[in-house]
């Protein structure tokens, strides 16, 4: 932690300072927001590993979970988060909900809207979606995955999984490897890795590597043991063969030759290398049960952990632009 970090108190005494209303992009945020929430997300850490994990920050506030696709780690984070600070939570779900009868997305989140909650928790499978909502609802709006674009409190909880592994961010070279093209999870870390310092690298074949990512400001490899040469980090990303059209990699099984990662791949990286992936994962598609098992190398177990005391400080420092304009 930095020194004179801000913790719960610092929220509830109204000092601490966060200037979004939102939480949508990475590429809203300045690095010193990033690091306060990093910092008060520490702190979640501890609470979260204690035997009454409760505080009140939120009481009184009513967050809604809005997911229109799939999840289990943002989804059911995002909730722990909201019920570990107080709020009351409310997941809605779109298939029993008035969407099944052919209510639109901005329809849906006006509805919401009018019953006064808080915080509106949003993933949609339409770039842009958390963004255009935030400019019809009184609310804050968190963006917790729209579409391809951007999936920020990934991104914040890959932060603080490798800044708890490393000790730091800064002058990590972390290569984030596979299908980048089709990740929301890759473009919000791209931007976060960048601010906090890291150099990213983008490992995946020509047809999974967005055309324009030259202008990234990132190194491109288009083979995997070239792009882990001496990595401190390999994030490895699901294939998203849901969001493909047409065939844009051989067969899974040649993928896995070519673009999964093994133990014998994984040697062309640093010695201390540290293992990623958001999940869920593809075994034996996109990583090997050998690697994504092994805690000596592999953080998603603390990945996932992380995710809650992220969404943690997410939902404070929202709660903290509240309560204190
Ligand atoms: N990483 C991630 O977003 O996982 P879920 O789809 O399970 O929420």
């Amino acid at each position: 932690m930095t020194a004179n970090a801000p913790g719960p108190e610092e929220v509830r005494k109204g000092t601490f300072r966060f200037p979004q209303r939102h939480f949508l992009s990475v590429f809203d945020l300045e690095r010193p927001d990033v690091e306060r929430l990093l910092d008060l997300a520490e702190g979640f850490v501890a609470l979260n590993r204690q035997k009454a994990k409760k505080l009140d920050l939120l009481k009184g506030h009513t967050l809604i979970n809005l997911f229109f696709e799939a999840s289990t780690r943002t989804q059911s984070s995002f909730e722990l988060a909201g019920k570990r600070l107080g709020a009351d939570v409310v997941n809605m779900n779109p298939r029993t909900s008035s969407v099944a009868k052919g209510e639109t997305l901005i329809d849906t989140a006006v509805t919401l809207n009018a019953m006064h909650p808080d915080i509106l928790v949003v993933r949609h499978g339409a770039s842009g979606a958390a963004s255009l909502l935030s400019q019809k609802v009184s609310c804050s709006v968190v963006n917790a995955g729209d579409g391809q674009h951007e999936h920020p409190s990934q991104a914040l909880l890959d932060a603080l999984s490798l800044k708890r592994a490393f000790g730091r961010v800064e002058g990590l070279t972390v290569a984030i490897c596979g299908d980048v093209l089709h990740s929301r999870v890759a473009r919000s870390n791209v931007g976060m890795l960048g601010l906090l310092g890291a150099r990213v690298r983008l490992v995946g074949p020509p047809t999974l590597i967005p055309s324009g990512a030259d202008r990234w400001g990132v190194e491109i490899a288009h083979d995997l043991r070239t792009g882990l040469a001496g990595a401190d980090v390999v994030m490895m990303l699901r294939l998203q063969l849901e969001r493909m059209e047409g065939a844009l990699v051989p067969s899974l099984r040649e993928y896995f030759r070519l673009w999964g990662l093994d133990r014998e791949k994984l040697a062309r990286a640093a010695p201390h290398v540290r293992v990623m992936h958001p999940g869920p994962m593809n075994r034996g598609v996109e990583i090997d049960s050998d690697v994504a098992d092994d805690l000596s190398v592999s953080l998603i177990q603390d990945q996932v952990e992380m995710g809650v005391a992220a969404r943690m400080a997410i939902l404070a420092s929202m709660a903290a632009r509240l309560d204190n304009g």
